[in-house]
């Protein structure tokens, strides 16, 4: 596990994007492990300026998202999907046929979840994975617990991760409190792993990935076990370290 650490944030994302277009200059064709959420927000603005540039191009591109709320579909302003849409998606010359995010309005989610796992085995390996960290070190929506799962599956909110996902809705109760999410297998399978975490609030879970313990009780710990992951932080997230 290799730790980068930038003054700011906007650096750090600079680093990301890079690290990311480097793939993607290699294999016009790669597999994109994509996270929504505050910290790769930079990091896409960056991507769209290095294909404005013409330095990089999605037309052969795939991508699979981490992870999706329960209840919300595609339209919904806080789903990940219109995430993805506005903050990458329609900016790039990606073909949105190619771009899979789990669904969250499944008549069926176990259904759902099996097929999105299916779907990520169908694609070969997932390129390079981006990650951001939950402030109690979650990875996806694999929360803290006695044991962790390798599949797809729907998850249940941890209340301080309904809490730090408040600031995008209206309010606390507004918060979809399941999600299906990538399990830990389809994470760790994937070639290359950046996880990007910036703000103070990210210290602790970043101190305990820097730390010699693996748990399940700290996610992100379990991306030990993986030969290839770029930590890229800024200061205020590295300050524990
Ligand atoms: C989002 C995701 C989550 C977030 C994490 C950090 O797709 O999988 O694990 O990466 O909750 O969120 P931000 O970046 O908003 O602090």
């Amino acid at each position: 596990m290799e730790f980068k650490i930038f003054d700011t944030y906007e650096e750090a994302s600079k680093y990301s994007a890079d690290l990311v277009a480097d793939v993607l200059k290699e294999k016009k064709d790669a597999v994109l492990g994509l996270a929504t959420g505050s910290s790769p927000e930079g990091m896409y603005k960056e991507l769209i300026a290095l294909y404005k540039k013409g330095e990089i191009d999605f037309s052969e591109v795939k991508s699979v998202n981490l992870d999706e709320y329960v209840g919300l579909d595609g339209s919904h302003h806080q789903s990940y999907r219109y995430f993805m849409d506005v903050n990458l998606f329609n900016h790039v010359n990606i073909d949105k046929k190619n771009t899979h995010v789990p669904n969250g309005i499944a008549e069926d989610l176990l259904e759902g979840a099996k097929a999105y796992d299916e779907l990520i085995d169908s694609m070969g390996s997932v390129d390079v994975q981006v990650l951001g960290i939950g402030p109690n070190g979650h990875i996806g929506f694999n929360e803290p617990g006695e044991e962790l799962l390798v599949h797809t599956h729907v998850a249940d909110l941890k209340e301080e991760t309904i809490e730090a996902n408040a600031r995008f809705f209206e309010s606390k109760e507004e918060v979809p409190t399941k999600a299906v999410t990538m399990g830990v297998g389809a994470i760790l399978k994937s070639k290359k792993i950046i996880l990007i975490a910036s703000g103070k609030n990210k210290a602790w879970a970043v101190q305990q990935m820097a730390s010699d313990v693996i748990t399940t009780k700290i996610p992100a710990t379990l991306l030990k076990l993986h030969p290839n992951v770029t930590v890229v932080l800024d200061q205020e997230a590295a300050s524990l370290l």
